[in-house]
């Protein structure tokens, strides 16, 4: 992968992903072998929102590599809250790091970001626009689970502020893939979207209720409903609660199948559901680490050869 900055799944070609899986699969394979790898670098922390595992598994994945992390902590204790401007804090951040990854609560803003800086940029989430390294380890998973050939994907939950669902149904149109996309109708896809899937040609149904399509899928891929997007509380109130499964309901689903979700959850999924052989979510986010580790090992690789040129 010869890119400078990842800011959407849109930007990456199939082959782009499976280099990125299959290095994945190799530093997973090994872990320890990639100590040491980028002694030296560092990468920077800008995140502008809350987050569990996008932090936390970048700044592992860094760590393994044998490279360090400053991160700008949160919003209230540093000089955004005094009125900095994001051109300005990520002008200075690059200025201490050898890449970058932001998240950010307006879509489009890591797109923006990559006007001011040098260094490779990440975006890990941008409002309801994208998050593509959420993507690759979806893949990365639903590759080791499910395979990603001649399978059937139900995507459910919040289609319309998901941004993980926005990155992974674009990355999907790489493969062999028929998806479905199950949401309450005021949580639909964005016009957007489904424009550009039909533009790439995917196979693609969309439903309000998981009842008629569970029996087919191979992969359930499960999502928060984002609360704090909706414009009126009153709208989430009339939505909350709607879409969750239980144990009950996996006795309609194949026995192989996947059940995804990239955290964190409110009630979508019961917690009687993590004991059987269906969860792989937690599966699901230990793989950020490996499949970060091989997209930053890529990029501080790119950006290493650039400067010899
Ligand atoms: N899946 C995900 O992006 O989780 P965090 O918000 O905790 O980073």
């Amino acid at each position: 992968m010869r890119q400078d900055h990842l800011i959407s799944a849109t930007q990456l070609s199939r082959e782009d992903i499976e280099a990125v899986l299959d290095r994945a699969a190799e530093i997973d394979g090994d872990m320890d072998a990639w100590q040491g790898r980028h002694a030296g670098s560092v990468l920077g922390l800008c995140f502008f929102e809350p987050s569990t595992r996008t932090r936390m598994s970048f700044d592992t994945a860094m760590k393994r590599l044998g490279g360090r992390t400053i991160d700008m902590g949160s919003v209230e204790s540093s000089s955004v809250k005094k009125g900095e401007t994001l051109a300005d804090t990520m002008r200075v951040v690059e200025g201490y790091a050898d890449a970058l990854v932001l998240r950010h609560p307006l879509e489009g803003s890591a797109k923006m970001a990559t006007e001011f800086v040098d260094v490779p940029l990440v975006n890990a989430g941008d409002g309801a626009g994208q998050h593509p390294t959420q993507t690759l380890l979806d893949l990365y998973t639903m590759r080791e689970n499910a395979g990603l050939n001649d399978v059937t994907i139900g995507i459910m939950g919040d289609l319309k502020y998901g941004r993980t669902v926005h990155s992974l149904a674009a990355a999907l149109t790489n493969f062999d893939v028929r998806q479905h996309f199950i949401s309450p109708e005021s949580l639909s896809l964005p016009r957007s979207v489904r424009y550009d899937l039909h533009e790439e040609g995917a196979q693609v149904r969309e439903h309000t209720s998981l009842t008629e399509v569970l029996p087919d899928l191979d992969v359930l891929y499960v999502t928060r409903i984002q609360r704090e997007r909706f414009p009126d509380e009153n709208e989430y109130l009339k939505v909350a609660g709607e879409y969750q499964i239980d144990t009950d309901d996996l006795e309609r689903a194949k026995e192989s199948l996947t059940v995804m979700h990239p955290l964190p959850r409110v009630d979508e999924i019961a917690p009687e559901v993590d004991e059987t052989s269906h969860a792989k979510y937690f599966e699901q986010a230990h793989n950020g680490v490996p499949v970060r580790m091989a997209l930053l090992d890529m990029l501080l690789e790119n950006a290493t050869s650039e400067d010899d040129q």
